[in-house]
């Protein structure tokens, strides 16, 4: 099933919010209805929403009345803006939207513009496609036959245009005759784990087995599982890996069980002109701790605080599988040589 298609002049999407219960459409075809979709999350996951940010740029790049260069780049630039409010922690958003809006602006005409927007979106989704794979293929060379992966959070294609980036490999192992067991952890508070990553990994008939977040420790103390692999929203040149709320105690819990803790990610998921302590975490609304489902169970008048990421150090991170190859510690050395 395709979770994104361009149809030619709107974007295509499954809402994941609704997902597994309910597989409905909705038609992006507007500035303004890429950023609901990206700020409620029925498109997520750092890939996708790159490429979603892609194509808001390039719809954008339709709508604007002007015959004036100057004018058409002015509104392109604030629409950029715009949607980089969307979210701030996923850096592949930033990547595909300044992407496009530069391929505008080495245009001189108009026409050309509103071409060239379309295409280089349609190349970013190629290209992304062409990166999971390759994630995958290299990534398969890390696990044996009958290991058990413990990932957290949708890293799969869901979350990309296909295959994935932490689900990457454990496809393409499986389609090269490896057997492999998945635990997924719940992933709180929106359940992407839950949801999405255990609905991907039963349609592809590989064998998954949610938990709560709260069990990982006990899970491995309990040697259930052999690796552990986490995609990621943003990595710094030093190695910080920031992705989803609670990466960073399943990192400390694998280091403690001697497992390893490997991440998977494009080069687009690099941001290499940030230190660590600059990122931005996004924090959420509290009413996605206060309730579950309808249900409210934090009592009204009750503090809450949800930061939606976190950043794992390098000293925790084992390798992490890009499409151009796997690259180990001392990370600063292995990214600087990766970008050079
Ligand atoms: O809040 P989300 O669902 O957009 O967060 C997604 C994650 O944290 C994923 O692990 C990350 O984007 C890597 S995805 C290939």
């Amino acid at each position: 099933m395709k979770h994104i298609k361009w149809t030619g002049e709107c974007l295509k999407i499954i809402d994941q919010r609704k997902l597994p219960g309910k597989v409905k459409y909705i038609f992006l075809k507007n500035l303004e209805e890429f950023h609901k979709a990206i700020v409620e999350m029925k498109v997520r996951g750092a890939p996708l929403i790159g490429i979603v940010g892609a194509f808001a740029i390039a719809v954008l790049a339709q709508e604007i009345k002007t015959d004036d260069r100057k004018e058409f780049l002015k509104k392109i630039e604030e629409g950029a803006k715009y949607i980089l409010e969307s979210r701030p922690t996923a850096y592949n958003l930033q990547y595909c939207v300044k992407f496009v809006c530069e391929k505008i602006s080495e245009c001189n005409h108009i026409e050309d513009m509103r071409k060239v927007a379309i295409e280089t979106a349609q190349e970013l989704m190629e290209r992304e496609i062409e990166n999971s794979r390759r994630i995958g293929e290299y990534g398969e060379t890390l696990l044996n036959d009958g290991d058990t992966i413990l990932t957290h959070c949708n890293a799969g294609e869901l979350a990309t245009i296909a295959y994935g980036t932490a689900l990457a490999p454990i496809r393409i192992a499986q389609k090269k005759g490896k057997c492999l067991y998945v635990i997924a952890t719940e992933t709180r508070p929106a359940q992407q784990g839950a949801r999405l990553t255990a609905w991907e990994l039963l349609n592809e008939k590989i064998p998954v087995t949610v938990i709560s977040d709260t069990a990982v420790g006990y899970v491995m103390s309990k040697g259930m599982v052999d690796k552990v692999i986490v995609g990621a929203d943003r990595i710094t040149k030093e190695g910080y890996v920031f992705n989803k709320i609670g990466t960073y105690q399943i990192a400390l819990l694998a280091k403690e069980h001697n497992l390893p803790f490997y991440v998977a990610a494009p080069t687009s998921t690099f941001d290499i002109n940030i230190e660590h302590n600059r990122v931005v975490i996004e924090e959420r609304d509290a009413n996605e701790i206060v309730f579950v489902g309808r249900k409210r169970i934090v009592a009204k008048g009750v503090k809450v605080y949800n930061p939606v990421f976190d950043k794992t150090p390098p000293n925790l991170i084992n390798a992490i599988i890009t499409e151009k190859g796997i690259i180990h510690p001392p990370f600063e050395k292995s990214i600087s040589k990766l970008f050079s």
